[in-house]
């Protein structure tokens, strides 16, 4: 496939991008730091703070599917997953590419936003332990960055295009195992992690799976 690849550079974006390469794809690379991706791919520099939609529409047009594994590197960067979501999506609906797969969080479907202003209260894959003493504590930290990645999903349901959103549990840099199991639409339940690596892979595995588009599809041990 003709991918392109937005935040190449990242810790879960680097394995996509090894691991597209490795299966043949030929991959576009968007990052802000182009000595960021040493892999012999075409480059295109693009902050997404600031998105140049110039820029970003030569880095989709013509491309099969584009895959982001965006995200802050720091809490004074929450905000840039929906921002730079929506800058992708227009890119992508003014060269008319359809086919777009998204790493989110696993949990954030019970945040309201303006296309769900009534979420479920609970997510079904959450148990007790979860939802009443990890989830609080995880709020405490990164509940701004969860109401970003919530309004990211919620570009993506109002994008028209084909999107999956895969929703993912603490991130590891473990090796693969190539075991995981996956959920529609609520976590896994009991699934707390899953490898950095794992996740690669089934983010290019979610490319050829018709049945997860218009879903949010979470992948966990
Ligand atoms: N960490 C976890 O345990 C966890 C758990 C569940 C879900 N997730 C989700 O998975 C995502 C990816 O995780 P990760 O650990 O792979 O993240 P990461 O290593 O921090 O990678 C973030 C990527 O986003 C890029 N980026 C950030 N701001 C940008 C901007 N303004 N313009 C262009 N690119 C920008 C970074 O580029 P640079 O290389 O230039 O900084 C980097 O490529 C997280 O953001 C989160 O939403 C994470």
């Amino acid at each position: 496939m003709k991918l392109t690849l937005v935040a190449a550079s990242g810790r879960t974006g680097g394995h996509v991008l090894d691991q597209a390469l490795g299966a043949g794809h030929e991959v576009t690379a968007v990052v802000r730091n182009p000595d960021a991706v040493t892999a012999p791919v075409r480059i295109v520099r693009a902050d997404l703070t600031a998105p140049d939609p110039v820029a970003l529409k030569s880095a989709v047009d013509g491309r099969d599917a584009v895959v982001s594994a965006l995200g802050p590197r720091h809490n004074g960067e929450y905000g840039v997953a929906s921002r730079g979501t929506r800058a992708i999506i227009e890119a992508m609906v003014a060269a008319g590419v359809r086919r777009l797969v998204v790493v989110s969080v696993a949990g954030i479907s019970t945040i309201p936003t303006p296309s769900r202003p009534n979420p479920p209260k609970r997510d079904p894959g959450v148990g007790f332990f979860t939802r009443t003493v990890l989830s609080p504590l995880a709020n405490l930290r990164l509940r701004k960055h969860y109401e970003d990645v919530a309004l990211m999903e919620h570009e993506l349901r109002v994008s028209g295009l084909d999107w999956t959103s895969v929703q993912l549990p603490l991130l590891t840099d473990k090796p693969p195992t190539g075991h995981y199991r996956m959920a529609y639409e609520q976590s896994v339940r009991g699934g707390f992690r899953i490898a950095r690596a794992d996740a690669a892979q089934f983010v290019l595995r979610v490319l050829g799976m018709p049945e997860t588009v218009r879903h949010s599809v979470a992948v966990a041990y």
